[in-house]
């Protein structure tokens, strides 16, 4: 008993928060058929690969369909307040809130196009598939959607470029940015990476070949050029390009500020730093990690000394205990917090994406969460920045900057589309 309950700690308690439940629970109900039709032929000839891929491929959307139409029946009973009668929810506790419909079955088609999902014997049917069908789905709901997507935001490290470098001009993304410009919609970035600087250079040299281009740009008019904003610190710092002058431009929280935010005292916040810093400082000396601390105005972060790295298990470990530390104290109860694993380093951040999209979303004449889409690579529940970003807008799960820039291609070209019909 006392091995079972251990080993249920261990495999759930203590990594759930790695796992996605709506995608784990997709790829059990694709298991089936994988395994009753995909794997029912043993030879390689061409005509037996393609009928049993045929079935494979109806019973892949068959799946697709049905979870299609049980969350359209969660997202109308979301719409009526009844959205704990929902058979999803029931069947999946956890899952979150839908701004959009989404259509799986043309999704899975794409997808399985390009990935040959049901062409495969040996290779069931993966996170990644699911995760890639799913923002499919999500870009062709925002596209075909009777309400223009307004707002685009982007996290940085991971999703615009490498860990720990900068947007340089040649980065391929810049182009699908421009284009969404170009059609009239917001570009923000909303990043972790928090500087407090009024002048905004730490942002403009992260973010220079973004701006430059921009700036340069011979098919944007100086309106849609001045429709790049930059949030830094989660939802700290907000800035808004002047396109004329290519300068990143402070403005004022008074003017972007949530009410909930304002309501976090300085005294409430630094106590929680102070908290976060304390419990780090024990880490370091407890883990003999080579690792220091680094304070801000509105985070505190623990990296690694020059020439040495942490691997992924200690980072998590710092992340779980200031998480854990930090949630039982009295301080978060007055302050909102995340604590996240930035790959090579770990931070405490006052507030969370979440703040730092809806923020935007208000700055920029109230955008609804349905018309708004938050890119980013962050998505496990505990310990990843972009997690709460799906309170405030729909979401695409990318694992690098090439798929981001994929991901934008198919965006586009379904926006171009839905334009052309009737
Ligand atoms: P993001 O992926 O754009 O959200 O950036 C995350 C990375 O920014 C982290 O991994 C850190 O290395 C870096 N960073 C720099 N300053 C801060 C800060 O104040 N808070 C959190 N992350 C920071
Ligand atoms: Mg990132």
């Amino acid at each position: 008993m006392q091995t079972e309950l251990t080993r249920y700690r261990v495999e759930y308690a203590l990594k759930s928060h790695r796992r996605d439940e709506f995608i784990e629970w997709i790829k059990s109900l694709l298991s089936g058929p994988f395994v009753l039709h995909a794997a029912s032929f043993n030879s390689f000839k061409s005509g037996d690969i393609a009928k049993s891929s045929t079935q494979a491929r109806r019973r892949y959307a068959e799946i697709f369909y049905d979870i299609e139409k049980l969350v359209e029946d969660q997202y109308s009973l979301q719409a009526r307040g009844l959205q704990d009668q929902g058979r999803l929810k029931l069947l999946l506790p956890s899952i979150g809130w839908f701004f959009t419909e989404l259509p799986l079955e043309r999704a899975f088609y794409i997808q399985d196009d390009r990935r040959s999902i049901s062409q495969r014997r040996l290779v069931s049917p993966s996170f990644n598939d699911v995760r890639r069908i799913l923002n499919t789905a999500q870009v062709m709901a925002l596209s075909d959607s009777k309400a223009p997507v307004r707002l685009v935001t982007f996290d940085g490290d991971v999703t615009l470029y490498p860990d720990g470098s900068n947007l340089l001009q040649e980065n391929p993304v810049i182009d699908h940015i421009l284009g969404l410009l170009q059609r009239g919609i917001y570009v923000g970035i909303v990043t972790a990476a928090g500087y407090s600087a009024k002048s905004g250079e730490m942002y403009m040299e992260r973010l220079g070949g973004l701006l430059q281009r921009v700036c340069e740009c011979e098919f944007l008019t100086s309106e849609q050029k001045n429709n790049v904003t930059v949030m830094g610190g989660e939802c700290n710092f907000l800035f808004r390009l002047n396109g004329q002058t290519g300068l990143l431009e402070w403005v004022e929280p008074k003017d972007w500020l949530l009410p909930e935010m304002a309501e976090w005292e300085p005294d409430a916040i630094q106590g929680l730093l102070d908290l976060a810093e304390s419990i780090m400082i024990t880490l370091i000396a407890g883990m003999n990690l080579n690792a220091k601390v680094v304070r801000k105005e509105r985070g505190v972060g623990l990296v690694p000394l020059p020439g040495q790295s942490l691997c992924r298990e200690e980072l998590e470990e710092v992340v779980l205990n200031c998480q854990r530390g930090l949630e039982v104290s009295k301080r978060a109860e007055k302050v909102n917090f995340c604590a996240f694993n930035g790959g090579s380093d770990v931070w405490v951040d006052i507030g969370d994406k979440r703040y730092g999209v809806r923020s935007l979303q208000k700055f920029l004449g109230d955008i609804p969460a349905g018309q708004s889409l938050h890119v980013g690579d962050q998505f496990a529940s505990i310990g990843a920045n972009d997690y709460k970003a799906r309170l405030a807008s729909c979401t695409v799960w990318v694992a690098s900057p090439e798929e981001t820039v994929e991901i934008l291609h198919e965006f586009l070209k379904y926006l171009d589309e839905s334009h052309r019909l009737p």
